[in-house]
């Protein structure tokens, strides 16, 4: 993260909690000189192993991130899923906080997105359909009507190029992609680098860029479900939220939104610090409509293009928290509605509704059909830029 990103997250931080900045920044200074102090002496590494293969005898491998803290990333070079991310809690005790598989044929077969790059759209284009220049182009449709996170083969369905990046402070995996013209209906050959980094300060990292030769749409998430009282440790519910943002989008009944709403009086308030259980069963059509949480917000934040802390999510039991900042100006929160007893996790539990949560940062789905949301459009000769920190941390640091 630059010195810049870094301080506006920490003053953001410190007037969502009524702090006064100079106080809080003294404070985040002392700490960052304290872990230095302490993550000098072991170095950041990087682990490669089988991961089995694809059907078609395509090798899969998992590569391990490793910070001098010992917090660990796992991830795949299929769909560039993330399969563990194992922080401490307040004791120290690791666990992984998402929700994942054990083995490659699971990803292939059942993976209601754990974890993945979701591309080349992510979340919905309503009707499979977009007009961009005067020409309409169709989408494969795999979700009802719609097209969901790419459509039938998504970014999370390919393999991505890997590089290892080696490096002081932190280490990382830069993934590779490129999506040809005409693939699941978008224009335009797009080459895509999605960039993990994990530094000593337990900061987990993601920077997408991508340019095209044709104008084309495009909107890249991360699609890790969390749980920060552990993996296969039962339901979300008890977890607390706070989402920077005084509106959202609602939906229709096939999960398109109808337009930008106000989430004053709304169990999509989140302004303060609200147990996820408190509101989910309201007799609330919105929250019929998604089973439950399936929603973008709309960011409180500069139009600026700087990483801006968008939600914040703590587990009471374990005291593990986690804060997500970004460049976009949506965040999507998703209880895991439609996890319902058939999948066995890498913990070796069955999945039941509400076992992990998405908050996914990104544009607002179907932009494409909305001139009023900020655009989504790629032209040839720009580069898609956004960058999206995931820090964890505990109630006792
Ligand atoms: C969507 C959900 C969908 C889920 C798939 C979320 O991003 O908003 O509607 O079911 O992804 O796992």
């Amino acid at each position: 993260m630059r010195k810049d990103d870094a301080e506006y997250v920490v003053s953001q931080r410190a007037s969502w909690h009524g702090v006064r900045r100079p106080v809080a920044l003294m404070g985040a200074i002392a700490c960052a000189a304290i872990l230095m102090a302490t993550t000098t002496a072991n170095a950041g590494n990087i682990e490669k192993r089988d991961f089995g293969k694809l059907p078609d005898g395509t090798p899969v491998f998992e590569y391990t991130l490793t910070n001098a803290k010992n917090m660990s990333v796992g991830v795949i070079n299929y769909g560039g899923i993330i399969t563990s991310i194992k922080v401490p809690d307040r004791d120290g005790k690791i666990d992984n906080v998402v929700l994942g598989f054990r083995d490659i044929d699971s990803y292939v077969s059942k993976n209601p997105y754990f974890g993945v790059i979701a591309g080349r759209y992510a979340n919905r284009i309503a009707n499979a359909k977009f007009t961009l220049d005067g020409k309409e182009y169709t989408l494969a449709a795999n979700n009802g009507p719609n097209s969901l996170h790419g459509g039938v083969k998504g970014f999370d369905k390919h393999i991505w190029q890997v590089k290892e990046l080696p490096g002081g402070d932190s280490v990382g995996l830069e993934l590779a992609y490129r999506s040809p013209d005409g693939e699941e209906g978008y224009p335009g050959n797009l080459d895509v680098k999605v960039t993990y980094t994990l530094n000593d300060k337990n900061e987990f990292r993601i920077d997408y860029a991508a340019t095209t030769d044709k104008a084309t749409v495009i909107n890249l998430t991360s699609h890790s479900y969390f749980n920060l009282a552990g993996n296969g440790s039962g339901t979300v519910l008890d977890h607390k939220l706070t989402i920077n943002a005084d509106k959202y989008t609602p939906v229709n009944a096939t999960s398109i939104p109808t337009g930008i709403a106000s989430v004053e009086g709304t169990p999509f308030d989140f302004r303060q610090p609200t147990r996820i259980g408190d509101r989910i069963r309201d007799g609330d059509e919105q929250l019929i409509y998604g089973r439950g949480y399936d929603h973008n917000w709309v960011l409180s934040r500069p139009n600026d293009g700087s990483l801006a802390l968008a939600a914040r999510l703590e587990d009471a039991k374990t005291g593990r928290i986690l804060e997500i900042s970004t460049t976009e100006p949506g965040i999507q929160f998703y209880t895991g509605n439609f996890l319902d007893g058939t999948l066995v996790g890498s913990a070796g539990k069955m999945y039941r509704q509400g076992d992990g949560l998405c908050l996914e940062t990104q544009h607002f789905p179907d932009s494409p059909n909305h001139p009023d949301f900020p655009s989504t459009v790629l032209k040839p000769g720009e580069t898609y830029k956004t960058s999206t920190v995931h820090r964890f941390f505990t109630d006792k640091i």
